[in-house]
């Protein structure tokens, strides 16, 4: 089949080269220039592992190109929107001008019967604007949400756990899921399980999982708010809890909190825009879920304070960790971000690395000084503190860092490192709603 992908950001460029290595004619559309070069030579415009390999493949077997033209979409058959939708400034709401952006710069080039295929996150109720306004083109719409995790993104586009079509219930479904049943014939043969939905369904299962996994990111680090004043312990907690098969354990690692372009701006957009339909009172719990996280920043930067005597001012604190999660050179909404700033406010001299996302930082933060490695980022700290859980980090052996310190002293915000190896080790260790070693 032929497809062009518009927008080709984390989740465009990554599904446009999927859909290569899959067996499709693919061309990936963007305004951006530079990445267009940089997508162009297999190279993938930021860290997505697997990303550059898949983008060989599909340049290898001739079925991928990127562009910056729109007009190049118009061999197209099925046609992909997968442009952002960030939080607009000063409200919580979604932004949609790229999402409409892009449907009005790829009309003129829509044949009879081509397929629009939304992707991009959006307010329920975009998708039936979008059709109303392609209905001239006789061109007809799908809502097909993308359910990828950075850091895994090629593995989730070309083994999804789920497919939902969202198709309008008048009269052309069938033909259009045999449409998108070719373009997943792959992941379907595999046995991805497929459920077709109205078009409203599928826009709302895309913000409810999203505001599910936060609800449940926040719940465990309530928990550990309650574990930190009470004595126990919430790894172990969310162990035995995570063991009901109703619960589960996934999703349940107490920290930082969540970050990244999604999570954060999902839940605030679906409250934006439950309010404004009447319905916000549903999901007034998301702002005591967005509280909840964001209090995870804060309270790191008061448990810095403790362990150096009350303040911060003046003190070395090493970070290991920028990106929103490790396996991303992604920063946007990074708790390691927000503590990094936080803390240099306070008075502490800041020193940070993160294997792929330093650059990424430097342009955003420039109050704190970057390091290649740890053991030039931890020189001389008199607190270290673990904001990304990157598995060089979590690998790290306590006793080699200890003679570069001034004081032995870390906090693990992800729960991630061994307590006991580092207690042995002489460090004053504090993990996140851990139990606290004296
Ligand atoms: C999230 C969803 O997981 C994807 O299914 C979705 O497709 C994507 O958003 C999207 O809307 O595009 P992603 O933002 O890549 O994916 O990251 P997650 O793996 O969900 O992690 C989000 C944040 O939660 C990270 O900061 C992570 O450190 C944090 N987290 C995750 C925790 O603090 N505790 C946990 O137990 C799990």
């Amino acid at each position: 089949m032929q497809i062009s992908v518009i927008g080709c950001g984390y989740l465009g460029a990554v599904h446009a080269a999927a859909l290569a290595v899959m067996g499709h004619e693919v061309v990936g559309i963007d305004v951006d220039e530079r990445k267009i070069a940089d997508l162009s030579q297999s190279r993938a415009p930021f860290f997505e592992p697997g990303l550059p390999e898949a983008l060989t493949e599909g340049f290898a077997a001739g079925r991928l190109a990127f562009s910056s033209e729109i007009s190049e979409a118009k061999n197209a058959t099925v046609h992909f929107i997968a442009v952002g939708t960030p939080q607009k400034a000063g409200s919580n709401a979604a932004d949609l001008t790229y999402v409409f952006a892009a449907v009005e710069a790829l009309m003129p080039h829509l044949k009879p019967g081509d397929l629009v295929v939304g992707k991009s996150t959006v307010p329920v109720g975009t998708a039936r604007r979008i059709a109303e306004l392609i209905a001239p083109t006789d061109a007809r719409l799908a809502w097909n949400p993308e359910f990828l995790r950075e850091g895994f993104a090629v593995n989730d586009s070309m083994h999804p756990d789920r497919i939902v079509y969202g198709l309008a219930d008048d009269g052309n479904r069938d033909e259009l899921k045999q449409v998108l049943d070719a373009v997943y014939a792959t992941p379907i043969a595999e046995g991805a399980p497929v459920l077709v939905t109205e078009l409203e369904t599928a826009e709302l299962v895309k913000v409810s999982a999203n505001a599910f996994l936060a609800t449940k990111i926040s719940f465990i680090n309530s928990m550990a708010e309650i574990a930190e004043a009470t004595g126990a312990d919430v790894t172990e907690l969310a162990d035995a809890i995570g063991l009901d098969a109703r619960i589960g354990r996934r999703f349940l690692n107490a920290g930082v909190g969540f970050g990244g372009g999604c999570l954060p701006k999902d839940i605030r957009a679906l409250m934006a825009h439950a309010d404004e339909i009447g319905v916000g009172d549903s999901v007034a719990f998301l702002k005591e879920v967005d509280e909840v996280n964001l209090r995870r920043r804060a309270h790191v930067v008061s448990l810095a304070a403790e362990m150096l005597g009350g303040s911060v001012a003046g003190k070395r604190i090493s970070l290991l960790g920028l990106s929103f999660k490790p396996e991303s050179d992604d920063i946007r909404d990074s708790p390691a971000l927000s503590i990094a700033r936080l803390l240099s406010e306070d008075g502490a001299s800041v020193v940070a690395t993160d294997p792929e996302a330093i650059e990424n930082a430097r342009r955003v933060l420039t109050t704190v000084e970057y390091a290649d490695s740890v053991e030039s980022t931890v020189a001389n700290a008199d607190l270290v503190i673990l904001l990304t859980e990157w598995k060089s980090f979590v690998q790290i052996d306590p006793s080699a860092l200890s003679p570069l310190v001034s004081a032995a002293k870390i906090i693990d915000g992800r729960n991630v490192l061994d307590a006991q190896r580092w207690l042995a080790a002489g460090w004053d260790y504090r993990g996140m709603g851990r139990y606290r070693h004296e």
